[in-house]
């Protein structure tokens, strides 16, 4: 069934800058050409730029993609859109916000639920939640109050800590809605329908019958116009320490009780609690950081990363991280998992690769060109959505060949199925007040702890070498060695493209 979405307002903090116009606004339409939207919505955008509604609509409908026959649709759309100037970093100026929301809600009767979207820089994480306070509005009493926010959770374990504590002065955990966007990602859900539903592969979803677990996120980007952000960040607290453990969490957690935010979220922490911690003596076996250099691709000249703009020119921030870690539990004991995230790759891609062990007697293994067939079941992510299971077939003809053959299926055979985009997805359930797929604040401290010994090795310890890699290639040569038996899967942009043929 259906869930009811309430009317309400949704209050973006920070209406001018990049994310509202790239992200949230899209989304919204999107939810909107789909009817997901309650007739009874304003979206009421927030910052200190003087704009008047009209303004705020015609700004906002630069970024949606307009074609003749949907301009009726985006009219109607721009229509939830109001806004209101405000120095959100003054606490005195929260009244006028205040009072705007009560004539909007009136004018258009709207009962007191509002949701708040942080879509500002993390320094205004205190503010602004203690200033909504300030003049009643995290109270749920006649409407629920609903806070959504961004990462960076912190920066490290003890910032973290910090912002969820300052947060929980102001509003209870079950109205924070912590977006990891990966969450969002529909083919990420899906690993829980691949596991849950599927008689086949959960009575071997462990350590009897898997070798190792791959996880890899490849960006072909660098950082882009990012540079200020992102050499204070790096690959482990842009990347690994949120996206990435998410992802680790829903391929090992254990099977919920029932799909609901607690239940789910309860195993995802579980997950957290039983990594088996890296200690800052072993980060420089476990863990590999790069970082690119400038090189040719193709014909092009890319710069290196200390050639960015915004990038300090000796920096040591990385740009790839590989990692091998074990989940000390019963379910996975004795099971490596190998993590490798980077920019400037050569291709985008990400997906979760399960190897299975080797059967017991290699019956075939005279004859075979290869060695035994490596059983693995590819989940990809992104993109060319979809699954792939690798198994031994027999090469007709004399004898007993066998050959590694490809099982797939591709998510835009679903030719009619409207796949919603992460942000489309998540604000819907935020509106329907589900946080299943919203990070917990108990799950985002965890994850702070089993990285920050990896984080103060690299900060305190300048023996652990930081490998260039040229822009374009797979990463510092040294990462082969972290993967003991065999090597890391080279994904193509195509799911079933791999060994002889492979389109970047
Ligand atoms: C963001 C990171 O959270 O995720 C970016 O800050 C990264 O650096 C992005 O590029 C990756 O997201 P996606 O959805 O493109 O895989």
């Amino acid at each position: 069934m259906m869930k009811q979405t309430e009317p309400h307002i949704l209050v973006i903090f920070g209406a001018s800058g990049d994310l509202t116009k790239r992200k949230l606004i899209p989304a919204l339409y999107e939810l909107h050409t789909q009817q997901l939207l309650p007739e009874k919505l304003a979206v009421l955008g927030v910052s200190r730029t003087e704009l008047s509604d009209a303004g705020f609509r015609e700004k906002m409908k630069e970024f949606l993609s307009i074609q003749p026959h949907n301009e009726k649709d985006i009219e109607a759309f721009l229509e939830h859109l109001y806004y209101q100037p405000l120095s959100t970093a003054d606490s005195s100026e929260y009244p006028i916000l205040k009072s705007r929301l009560e004539t909007l809600g009136k004018e258009l009767s709207i009962p007191e639920n509002y949701i708040y979207y942080l879509s500002t820089p993390p320094n205004l994480y205190q503010i602004i939640p203690q200033s909504l306070a300030e003049v009643g509005l995290n109270d749920a009493k006649n409407g629920f109050k609903r806070l959504i926010i961004e990462k960076p959770f912190g920066t490290d374990l003890k910032s973290a800590q910090e912002l969820n504590k300052n947060l929980r002065n102001y509003f209870d955990e079950d109205q924070l809605y912590r977006i990891d966007h990966y969450l969002g990602k529909e083919t990420v859900q899906n690993m829980l329908v691949t596991r849950f539903s599927n008689g086949i592969f959960e009575p071997i979803w462990n350590h009897n019958f898997i070798h190792h677990i791959e996880i890899t996120s490849a960006e072909t980007l660098g950082v882009e116009d990012r540079g200020g952000y992102y050499d204070h960040s790096g690959a482990m607290r842009d990347m690994v320490q949120n996206h990435l453990m998410q992802l680790v969490g829903m391929v090992a957690m254990e099977p919920p009780v029932v799909i609901e935010a607690d239940a789910i979220r309860n195993e995802i922490l579980k997950v957290f609690q039983s990594l088996r911690p890296i200690s800052e003596a072993e980060v420089a076996s476990h863990v590999i950081r790069g970082q690119y250099t400038q090189s040719h691709i193709g014909k092009e000249l890319v710069k290196g990363y200390r050639e960015e703009s915004g990038v300090d020119r000796q920096s040591r921030t990385e740009t790839f991280v590989a990692m091998k870690f074990f989940i000390d539990n019963f379910r996975w004991a004795g099971v490596p998992f190998y993590i490798r995230t980077g920019k400037k790759l050569p291709a985008r891609v990400t997906e979760v690769v399960i190897h299975f062990k080797n059967t017991p007697h290699h019956l075939f293994g005279n004859q075979a060109d290869t060695g035994p067939v490596n059983n693995q079941l590819v989940l990809r992510i992104q993109p060319d959505e979809g699954i792939l299971l690798k198994i031994g077939m027999k090469v007709p003809g004399a004898g007993f060949r066998v050959q590694t053959v490809n099982m797939d299926f591709h998510y835009d055979q679903l030719s009619d199925v409207y796949l919603p985009t992460a942000y489309g997805r998540l604000l819907l359930d935020c509106m329907q007040g589900d946080a299943t797929l919203y990070a917990r604040g108990d799950a985002v401290e965890k994850a702070w702890e089993y990285v920050q010994p990896i984080l103060n090795a690299w900060k305190n310890n300048h023996e652990i070498p930081i490998y260039g890699y040229p822009a374009g290639t797979w990463g510092p040569d040294v990462v082969d060695e972290l993967v003991e038996s065999g090597t890391w899967r080279y994904p193509c942009k195509n799911l079933a493209h791999d060994g002889e043929y492979c389109e970047l």
